[in-house]
């Protein structure tokens, strides 16, 4: 029988901490009769060394040897131009690459016969799918992340305290997207404490939101518009009119939180504008806002900016968190990484990474381009 070798990449982005494998996940492919290469160094942000790998049956290996041995090449986001031009015809790439943001890169290795399984694109809603949803994996760090570097850049407590000095009253925290990162972040700042009001475009968080024990905030879901939710359990994108009501009506509830973490997102599109300026201008000194969907592509506040903290002239403080996950590599990584065994035990058939058509999971990871 053949056997399959996977090589798990050293990650390439300034910045990247996270890994596809941690010693953990080795094990278990191992165990599923999967040989295993990891570039030296690869663990290193995550605080994985190669030896860990190597004690558990890895063998670590320089890039040119991984990429010419590896039937598989793992990665958490998208290769460089350089770490693309490495993979050969025949391999298979498999990550989180972006495929909606850069959809270049797909075309162009599909064209050079290197097969991609782009974990974005994973059906979220199919429940056999879950334990390879890398997205909500890495969503759920991103949110809990959040809640901390609030509650840590927040200047006053989180929870209400009566001390001898008298009463300090809890944090107003406002979270706009009750998704994945959303509820985490909810159900972190309220684990500290904090009183949370929360607001999503789909009708179907307001439960979710009500269950974490926030409270959902009622302006209608867009504000005179059709029902918010999108396909495959997604949002969709709202008209700039039914955006510039959302904020009309959001900027109240906006001034007055002491502390408003964003996350709202559709899928390949410019995060929605939730949060302008001129709001930010009028809330008070000492409040902290962070936007989760900072990118390039812009995010959900006005002027943040991906990886950037500004303090800005009225005592506010905005912090562009579009990369949390990897602020926790660790956790993350090891997520991620039993993400991947869950989807390599699904395709892998007698050594074979099988990329079958019929099988919803594999057609949907790989854009429908099987083969
Ligand atoms: P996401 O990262 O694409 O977006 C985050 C949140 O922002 C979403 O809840 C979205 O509705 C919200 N949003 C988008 N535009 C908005 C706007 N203009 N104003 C306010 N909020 C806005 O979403 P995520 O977290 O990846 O989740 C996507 C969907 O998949 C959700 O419905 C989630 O419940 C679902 N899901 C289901 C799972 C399951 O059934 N097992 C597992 C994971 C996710």
């Amino acid at each position: 029988m053949a056997t399959l070798t996977v090589g798990a990449v050293r990650e390439r982005a300034p910045g990247e901490r996270r890994v596809a494998l941690v010693p953990e996940a080795v094990t278990l492919l191992r165990r599923a009769g999967i040989d295993v290469l990891i570039e030296t160094g690869a663990g290193s942000g995550a605080w994985f060394t190669d030896a860990d790998y190597t004690a558990v049956g890895a063998t670590a290996v320089p890039p040119d040897e991984l990429y010419a041995r590896a039937d598989a090449v793992l990665c958490v986001g998208p290769p460089d131009e350089e770490a693309a031009q490495a993979l050969r015809p025949g391999q298979t790439l498999i990550g989180l690459l972006e495929p909606l943001r850069h959809p270049g890169l797909v075309e162009e290795l599909t064209e050079r016969s290197i097969r991609t399984v782009s974990l974005d694109l994973l059906p979220r809603t199919l429940s056999r799918a879950q334990s390879m949803d890398a997205l909500t994996s890495q969503a759920s760090v991103a949110g809990y992340k959040a809640a901390l570097l609030a509650a840590d850049s927040y200047d006053r407590f989180f929870p209400m305290l009566t001390t001898a000095a008298g009463t300090m009253r809890p944090a107003q925290v406002l979270v706009l997207g009750a998704g994945v990162a959303g509820l985490q972040a909810i159900a972190t700042a309220r684990r500290l404490g904090g009183v949370v009001t929360a607001y999503d475009v789909r009708p179907d968080s307001r439960g979710e939101v009500q269950s974490l024990g926030a409270r959902f905030l009622d302006i209608q879901s867009p504000p005179n518009g059709e029902p918010g939710a999108g396909q495959g359990g997604y949002a969709r994108e709202l008209t700039e009119e039914e955006q510039q009501a959302q904020r009309d009506a959001l900027d109240a509830h906006i001034a007055r939180s002491d502390v408003v973490i964003t996350t709202a997102q559709v899928p390949g599109r410019k995060p929605p504008l939730l949060v302008t300026a001129a709001v930010v201008e009028r809330m008070t000194a000492g409040s902290v806002v962070i936007d989760l969907a900072a990118s390039e592509l812009g995010g959900n506040v006005e002027g943040s900016e991906p990886d950037k903290t500004t303090v800005l002239d009225n005592g506010v403080t905005v912090i562009g968190a579009g990369r949390l996950p990897s602020a926790m590599a660790t956790a993350a990584s090891t997520a991620y990484a039993r993400n991947l065994v869950a989807l390599l035990r699904h395709l892998v058939r007698d050594g074979e990474l099988v990329l079958d058509p019929a099988d919803e999971i594999a057609a949907a990871l790989t854009g429908g381009g099987t083969s």
